[in-house]
């Protein structure tokens, strides 16, 4: 098929390379930064423009991979009507991209994508979602022909997806960071760690999350809790945190402690 990609962010660097692997022909591509714009284009193969206006009526596909609040207000920049547009943001509604005509969707990818990482796409859950029965069709053909792994989800289930990506992603990645500003404080390195996150995140490949919580407060170990809170003690926002992971341990936890 014959796609138009907007943006040139997380998302556009690893799903136009999906793409093209896919035999699809990434026809232009269309970004506000002239720089990371350029560098894509050339790593697409294929011409862009950074005018809106100027987006080619003759794709078969729309992608906007751009920032969610931007998704309604650049939908209105799509030419023609007989193409199918689709966003991929997992909280952003389907229909705000009504107005670009019968066929319109949501692509949103359950992954974490940064610049410099390679991803397998054909590994990528994507979450479906058609606005009308006519698109769904097409979008099923082309997520298919990118990922082994697409489900069709509603607006209800995609954002409580998201939701659990919060937790499940951006949030641990966060304590990863407060990790290490805590061993930093005792002039200890990151490293230290990088084999107990890679296992903690291996082991629930296979295994549920409450089997294998391990530590202080699965264990009912109310010293070691004490004494921890008691080094966090010049930091409220931190010994808050702490308070309110453990209890949340404790409270999922049997009274086999
Ligand atoms: N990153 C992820 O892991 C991930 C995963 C799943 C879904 N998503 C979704 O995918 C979409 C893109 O995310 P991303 O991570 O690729 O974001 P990103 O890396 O921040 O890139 C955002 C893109 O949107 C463009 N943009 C921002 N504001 C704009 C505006 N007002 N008009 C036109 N373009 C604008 C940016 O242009 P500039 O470069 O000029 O700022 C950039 O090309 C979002 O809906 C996001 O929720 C992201």
């Amino acid at each position: 098929m014959k796609i138009v990609l907007i943006g040139s962010g997380n998302v556009a660097i690893h799903l136009g390379p999906a793409l093209i692997k896919a035999g699809h022909k990434i026809i232009q591509l269309a970004g506000r930064t002239e720089t990371s714009t350029r560098k894509l284009s050339i790593r697409l193969n294929c011409p862009y423009t950074l005018d809106p206006g100027s987006i080619t009526e003759k794709a078969d596909i729309y992608i906007l991979a751009i920032k969610d609040e931007a998704i309604s207000g650049y939908s209105r920049y799509i030419p023609g009507n007989k193409a199918l547009v689709l966003h991929t943001s997992g909280t952003v509604k389907a229909d705000v991209l009504a107005n670009c005509g019968k066929m319109y969707g949501v692509l949103y990818p359950v992954q974490t994508f940064s610049r410099k990482r390679k991803i397998n796409f054909k590994k990528v859950p994507l979450c479906l979602e058609a606005g009308t029965p006519d698109s769904k069709k097409r979008l099923d053909s082309l997520a298919r022909s990118i990922s082994n792994n697409t489900q069709w989800t509603s607006y209800t289930e995609r954002q409580y997806i998201h939701l659990a990506a919060v937790f499940a992603n951006n949030f641990s990645n966060h304590l990863y960071l407060i990790a290490e500003k805590l061993l930093l404080k005792k002039d200890l390195s990151f490293e230290i760690l990088r084999p107990l996150i890679l296992e903690t995140a291996l082991k629930v490949q296979k295994n549920r999350p409450l089997q294998m919580q391990t530590g202080p407060a699965r264990r009912g170990d109310t010293k070691t809790i004490e004494m921890h809170k008691a080094l966090l003690k010049t930091d409220d926002n931190l010994s808050n945190m702490y308070t309110i992971l453990t209890q949340s341990i404790l409270d999922h936890s049997g009274p086999t402690m």
